[in-house]
């Protein structure tokens, strides 16, 4: 089959999530001519803002009724955003109904799913990582605790929506955060725990996409996990980013594909993992060189928001081609030079309990060089944009210089209200002038 062939067949896709990620994937391949309609599964209140996007609202969320009524639809090309359903195994059960997918199986998801099977991956293809020691039990972890005698960071092994991670800065803190995670704060996520030595350095994430024997390496991006100005206050999401992250040159970033991205495929491979999807890496930059402190198995929120604009055309036939195991078919995927800027705008009460409900005003439109991308949003029946969730939507903006991107994405934002709306001023700090 020739390249030219692949592309015309590749005409509806359907991208499984509601998120902002899935908002922005959705944006970028619809600027692909060849592709007719895009459907996002559940989508939100932004979805049908973009051209050729539609909600799928399917008869329920069973699995077996998405694959059927992908089926129904002609569907080409799935694209699964989030971690829990490939962790629950939908691409898996997507495959064997015959569609082609974009996301690892159940297997590959551990990378994210299993903190513990992660770390074991990392030791056995010798990525370098946080020294670390997993427990079954509190007694357990409390006697490693008591043997290290120094604060340890506390991980529930299992998907805990980002907040399983406790970095403590006293023993008693340790000791808090595991009583914590064995009383059962995030339910099965935390039947183990991994404990770890605490690292430091600044924070940067890797993306390859992955056709199962290759990988085609992604601008490096960076979050901002706290809520707060100044990295202040409780771990979130993700509060914004920017990409590509100034921390690595392009010679890091291949120096960090040999060192981390390329062993950790092979390792699945080793596995016999056929891993087609996204490796993530978030890596910490210490003084004794990059480590590893998570994978995750699918793109970044808001890293993706800020990574989409920057992504040629290409993107819909190369993910299409890493689908079908054969990158070798993919046109080059280019990237747009300019820098990208992404702010995420949350209600009220986010992370801990984000108030829902209110009426959002809107008064601007996405271009080519500013996007709004939606996440916590629906629309209700007299058509108005509703918050239904805690980070409501993100602004993204590109431009030749990260201060200029961070203008266009921050006056920008002024246009857009809603009861309680909150923000970080301060994000991109470590690229521009504030
Ligand atoms: P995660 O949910 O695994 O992304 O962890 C959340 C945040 O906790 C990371 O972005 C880091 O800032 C911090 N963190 C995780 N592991 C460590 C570690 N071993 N040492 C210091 N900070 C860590
Ligand atoms: N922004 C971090 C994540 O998606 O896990």
């Amino acid at each position: 089959m020739t390249k030219n062939q692949k592309t015309e067949e590749l005409k509806k896709i359907l991208i499984i999530g509601s998120g902002g990620r899935e908002n922005s994937i959705a944006w970028a391949l619809s600027k692909n001519q060849s592709i007719e309609q895009i459907y996002v599964c559940p989508g939100n209140g932004g979805t049908a803002n973009f051209k050729k996007c539609i909600c799928l609202k399917p008869k329920s969320e069973e699995a077996q009724t998405i694959i059927e009524e992908s089926q129904l639809l002609g569907i080409n090309l799935v694209i699964i955003g989030p971690e829990v359903p490939l962790s629950e195994g939908l691409a898996d059960k997507m495959r064997e109904a015959g569609l082609t997918v974009f996301g690892p199986g159940k297997d590959g998801a551990q990378l994210e799913a299993s903190k513990e099977w992660s770390k074991d991956l990392m030791i056995e293809n010798n990525i370098p990582t946080a020294q670390y020691w997993s427990a079954k039990s509190k007694e357990e972890a409390l006697e490693i605790l008591r043997r290290f005698n120094q604060p340890l960071v506390v991980k529930a092994d299992g998907l805990a929506a980002g907040k399983g991670v406790t970095v403590c800065e006293t023993i008693e803190e340790s000791k808090e955060a595991i009583k914590d995670i064995f009383s059962g704060k995030f339910g099965s996520a935390g039947n183990k725990v991994i404990l770890e030595e605490k690292i430091e350095g600044p924070e940067v994430s890797i993306f390859a996409l992955c056709d199962g024997e290759r990988l085609i390496v992604l601008p490096p991006a960076q979050d901002h996990k706290r809520l707060l100005n100044g990295d202040n206050g409780p771990n979130t999401g993700g509060m914004g980013a920017y990409a590509p992250a100034l921390l690595i040159n392009e010679q890091d970033l291949q120096d960090l594909t040999e060192l981390v991205l390329t062993p950790t495929l092979k390792g699945l491979k080793k596995k016999n993992i056929n891993y087609i999807g996204v490796i993530y890496a978030g890596l910490m930059l210490t003084s004794s060189g990059p480590k590893v402190i998570e994978f995750n198995c699918r793109f970044g929120d808001p890293e993706c928001q800020a990574l989409m604009p920057l992504m040629g055309e290409e993107l819909a036939s190369v993910l299409f081609a890493c689908a079908q195991g054969q990158i070798e078919n993919a046109p080059k995927l280019t990237f747009n030079s300019e820098c990208s800027a992404c702010i995420v705008a949350a209600s009220k009460g986010y992370p801990e309990s984000p108030q829902k409900g209110d009426k959002v005003e809107i008064d601007v439109e996405s271009n080519s060089s500013l996007q709004i991308f939606h996440a916590g949003t629906t629309i209700d029946k007299f058509d108005n944009i509703i918050t239904s969730g805690g980070r409501v939507l993100s602004v993204v903006a590109q431009g030749e210089s990260f201060d200029k991107a961070f203008n266009l994405a921050y006056s920008n934002l002024k246009k857009i209200n809603f009861n309680g709306m909150h923000f970080r001023e301060d994000i991109g700090y470590q690229v521009r002038d504030i």
